[in-house]
């Protein structure tokens, strides 16, 4: 069976972007693929952590795989931090992967802004840890968002030059498994940014934590334009705001949004609005109303995050093995 590898980041204000682009669709997969799922805190602290905050954010993470329906019991839901292989097969990584690969990253770019000089080496070499993450399980498909495919590609990258370097085929070359309709939730302010846990604005998303009321204010102020929804997926080109809210309509109906188009064609925002409110207090509200529950009892999750790093090293420590040797460390 092949095997699937993802992360989230334990960074906090998990969202509707999180949710539709990447976790809810980590539970489907588990029928087809042996699936690892991650809290990448190693990667959150690559920006500045407020500790207490880390460890309660990664429970989170771990909370929301749960309450979306990742079964602990088949899937491997883990702290990346728990697991050593990941930092030790970065370390190898950092010697494969070259300074210009990783010049041309734009999530980087993007993360460390116009201080480049402040940015963390931590940050720079983050896909790097990124490889190593997938690579640790000899993963070979990972389910991410648009946003993430240059990683991947540098992933492929590293595993290519590590195989071709050494003379093996120690790595596959993995595949991006990049989901359907508004994987990519746009801001609620600004249809033009993504929508993202570091907008000063708490009216730009919609959280895991937001209950009904807040779910049918955000959406209530949420930016629109004056037309109503066209016929045509088409026409929604040059209008974000409105492309984005039938995208998240589609997405939590689990249609097109040719087909949302179908039935809201000539509808006034004023219409579509709160049918949209109604399906994600149905569709998104249970998920974050069990992610709470969870975190009310941090041991259980704990216990099943013990237990995943288990599993999780068990899987990684033959690959390091093998890794070693290729490389021409001594045995420990
Ligand atoms: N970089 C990913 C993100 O920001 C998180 C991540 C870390 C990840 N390691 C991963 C995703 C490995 C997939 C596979 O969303």
């Amino acid at each position: 069976m092949s095997r699937i590898f993802s992360g989230v980041q334990p960074t906090g204000n998990l969202h509707l972007g999180n949710y539709l682009g990447a976790i809810r669709n980590f539970v489907g997969l588990q029928k087809d693929y042996e699936c690892i799922y991650c809290a990448v805190d190693m990667h959150a602290i690559t920006v500045w952590q407020d500790p207490a905050d880390l460890r309660s954010n990664t429970r989170e993470v771990a909370a929301a795989y749960l309450a979306a329906g990742v079964d602990p019991k088949n899937s491997i839901i883990f702290a990346q931090s728990t697991v050593p292989a990941h930092a030790e097969l970065a370390w190898i990584f950092n010697c494969v992967a070259r300074l210009g690969w990783l010049n041309r990253m734009t999530q980087f770019k993007e993360k460390a802004g116009k201080n480049r000089e402040n940015a963390s080496l931590g940050l720079y070499a983050y896909p790097s840890l990124m490889a190593a993450d997938i690579l640790a399980y000899k993963a070979t498909h990972v389910p991410v968002g648009e946003d993430q495919k240059q990683h991947l590609e540098l992933t492929r990258d590293i595993a290519q030059k590590f195989n071709n370097d050494y003379g093996t085929d120690t790595f596959p070359i993995v595949e991006p498994l990049i989901f359907g309709e508004a994987t990519r939730v746009m801001s609620l302010r600004d249809g033009s940014k993504k929508m993202s846990k570091s907008d000063p604005s708490d009216y730009s998303r919609i959280t895991f934590t937001d209950d009904r009321d807040a779910i049918a204010l955000k959406l209530r102020k949420a930016r629109t334009d004056a037309d109503p929804l066209p016929d045509n997926e088409k026409d929604l080109e040059d209008r974000p705001e409105a492309a984005n809210l039938v995208g998240i309509y589609a997405a939590l109906s689990e249609q097109t949004r040719q087909d949302v188009l179908k039935e809201y064609a000539g509808a006034q925002f004023s219409t579509f609005k709160p049918a949209l409110t109604e399906l994600a207090v149905d569709k998104f509200g249970p998920v974050g109303e069990e992610m709470k529950r969870l975190m009310d009892d941090p041991a259980h999750v704990d216990a099943i995050l013990k237990d995943g790093a288990e599993r999780a090293s068990a899987l990684a420590e033959p690959v390091m093995k093998e890794v070693k040797e290729t490389v021409g460390f001594l045995a420990p």
